[in-house]
């Protein structure tokens, strides 16, 4: 348990609800399919390894009485991956209410997907949105649904390299990160825009205490695991995309951008980075708000 005290709960019932969590195995993905799955939604399960995946709704299941959670395969490395997943989907599913792209990865060495595009970028985005893409037919004719993308306040520090989208040019990794968090953002944005009867949010569920730290430079680990108190168990960190999925949709801004759970940030932000206005709905007189300017 870290020092951050929720300050906010709802007990809203998703019984009838169908939603897919990518990443859904372990950290974030897999408390937010368990908070789903209690509150009566089905939820799918979305994982690269099977047997992961397994492992965690056995867990679930465990954990949750009467839990409906299944495990399906998916590569978001992988286009082909992807739309066997989503050809499976559209023959087993009847609905999807709620698509949350939240696996990543993070500031790993420089890799590739399978179709040869920079691994940060083409997971965290490309593989995202191409994902969202193929499923549009099934949110659409499930509205209203919402589509939830985790994004990171990394994505302030973002550009988008436009004359390098496949990331061939010098690569490094918190710069790839940045760019495919910023990528997530634009992309939930636009999709804001373009799509009725389906919102989208993203989120940012702040800095959490999973695997995703495997690549950080060591010493510095070290000094995150010995001080966890101060940062979120992956519960916590589940916090903000429940959030976006749960509270009703008119006190929400489709196409915003959350982080702990309460603040919406208004801001402009462009390919070229972010300039942010922070606001507390819960203090709506109060004029409390913090303006920042980012540079990239
Ligand atoms: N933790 C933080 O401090 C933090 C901060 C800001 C934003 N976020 C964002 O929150 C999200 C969840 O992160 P987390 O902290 O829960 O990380 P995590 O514990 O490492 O979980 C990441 C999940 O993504 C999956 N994944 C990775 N590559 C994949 C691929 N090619 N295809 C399908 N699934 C893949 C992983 O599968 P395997 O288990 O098979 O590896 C795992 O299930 C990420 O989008 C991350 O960028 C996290």
């Amino acid at each position: 348990m870290s020092l951050f005290i929720p300050t906010w709960s709802s007990d809203t019932r998703l019984d009838g609800k169908t939603a897919i969590v990518t990443g859904g195995n372990t950290g974030i993905g897999k408390e937010t399919v368990k908070d789903l799955a209690s509150r009566g939604a089905r939820v799918i399960l979305a994982c690269r390894d099977m047997a992961k995946g397994e492992q965690a709704a056995c867990d679930i299941v465990r954990e949750v009485k009467g839990a409906k959670v299944v495990t399906r395969q998916l590569d978001l490395a992988d286009t082909k991956s992807i739309c066997q997943f989503a050809e499976n989907i559209y023959n087993t599913e009847k609905a999807l209410h709620y698509l949350i792209n939240n696996a990543g990865v993070a500031v790993c060495p420089s890799a590739r997907t399978v179709d040869g595009i920079e691994m940060q970028f083409g997971v965290n985005h490309l593989g995202h949105f191409f994902l969202t893409f193929l499923l549009l037919d099934l949110l659409k004719h499930s509205a209203p649904s919402r589509v939830i993308n985790l994004s990171s306040a990394a994505h302030f520090f973002g550009k988008i390299h436009f004359d390098d989208l496949k990331g061939e040019k010098d690569y490094h990794h918190f710069r790839a990160y940045a760019q495919s968090k910023l990528a997530n953002v634009l992309f939930t944005r636009e999709l804001a825009k373009r799509t009725e009867g389906i919102t989208a949010y993203s989120v940012d569920p702040g800095f959490v205490n999973t695997d995703i730290l495997r690549h950080i430079w060591r010493p510095l680990l070290d000094i995150v695991k010995n001080f966890g108190f101060l940062i979120k168990t992956p519960a916590e960190g589940a916090y903000t995309t429940i959030y976006c999925t749960v509270t009703p949709e008119n006190q929400l801004v489709t196409g915003g951008y959350y982080r702990s759970a309460i603040r919406v940030v208004q801001y402009n932000c462009c390919e070229n980075g972010c300039y942010g206005v922070y606001k507390n709905p819960l203090l709506p007189k109060t004029g409390c708000e913090l303006r920042v300017k980012f540079h990239t």
